[in-house]
């Protein structure tokens, strides 16, 4: 067992707060079952407390400890998806915190695929309330020196488990209505989505109700981001800079799932670095692309 797994566990049963790996991003965790908890990573996020959290567990068998109902859908994916980036939405079970629901009457469920969360998910035993571990806003670490940068002696605790390998999170799924949902594009492709049901998910978040803490401006580094098409790239470096801005270009290549793997931490060395725009050409809007685009976008809006 890793050193650290013993720590962190005693850590979560006296009701403390623990950031850990995903495959996806850093998460700053908390026993899922005790609401005092699960309000502290929300302070220390800074976080509005009516954004509902997802609960990781160990493996797929835990499913029926927190889902009231498992639809075939639901099942379906978390057979074929699990563990992995990939978040499913269903009815809760009675006993989940509204801390942990934002008070709704639904649960985001969570196998992550990473060695050290599934010791430590299976150590603890429960469920692991987590959102990303970054102050509310900015963008999710995808290192363990990210979180400590970030939220320094906040967390008395970091699980360094490396870089993630996905990088951006996970692919959330709403399983509570007549058809599936995808409420944020992530780390699994829509397209995987639509191969494992045999047929078309519906793509677009159903509004700010359905999916609360999805903001217009999140993911934001510092500097301003602006998206543009390749053609436009040169023109406007060249107007920035005459203006005596520090600009960056970043034009996003081909190979989608290192572009993911790399993008926040190219977000925060553009404002390591001193950017103060950072030009951004994005990918087509296939695969995960649909999700670097989804949090380019946000990283671009105003704020
Ligand atoms: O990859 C990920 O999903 C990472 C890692 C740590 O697992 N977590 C993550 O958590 O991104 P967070 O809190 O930053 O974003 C989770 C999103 C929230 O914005 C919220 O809208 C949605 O999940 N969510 C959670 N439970 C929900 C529910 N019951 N209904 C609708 N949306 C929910
Ligand atoms: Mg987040």
């Amino acid at each position: 067992m890793h050193p650290d797994i013993e720590r962190a566990v005693a850590i979560l049963r006296r009701g403390g707060v623990v950031a850990f790996p995903t495959e996806t991003v850093y998460g700053l965790g908390a026993d899922a079952s005790n609401p005092a908890a699960v309000r502290r990573v929300f302070e220390i996020k800074g976080r509005p407390l009516d954004h509902p959290v997802i609960v990781h567990l160990a493996d797929a068998g835990q499913l029926g400890d927190w889902a009231a109902e498992v639809s075939p859908v639901a099942e379906r994916l978390a057979l074929a998806l699990w563990p992995g980036p990939l978040t499913l939405v269903v009815p809760r079970r009675p006993h989940v915190p509204d801390a942990v629901t934002g008070g709704r009457d639904t649960v985001g469920l969570r196998v992550p695929d990473q060695p050290l969360a599934h010791e430590l998910l299976t150590a603890f035993g429960g469920g692991v309330a987590a959102p990303s571990a970054n102050r509310f806003g900015r963008v999710s670490p995808t290192t363990a020196d990210h979180v400590r940068r970030d939220l320094g002696d906040d967390v008395e605790l970091v699980l360094d488990g490396g870089p993630c390998t996905v990088g951006v999170e996970s692919t959330i799924v709403d399983c509570t209505g007549a058809v599936p949902v995808i409420l944020r594009p992530g780390g699994v492709p829509a397209e995987r989505l639509d191969a494992v049901l045999g047929h078309r998910v519906e793509r677009h978040a159903t509004g700010p109700s359905r999916a609360p803490g999805m903001l217009p401006s999140h993911y934001a580094p510092a500097c301003a981001v602006e998206l543009l098409a390749a053609a436009e790239l040169p023109a406007r470096a060249r107007e920035l800079r005459r203006a005596g801005r520090r600009v960056r270009e970043l034009v996003i290549g081909t190979d989608l799932a290192a572009e993911a793997r790399t993008l926040y931490d190219r977000l925060r060395q553009a404002d390591h670095d001193g950017v103060e725009v950072l030009l951004v050409v994005p990918p087509p809007d296939e695969g995960l692309g649909a999700a670097i685009n989804d949090r380019l976008r946000k990283a671009a809006a105003p704020r």
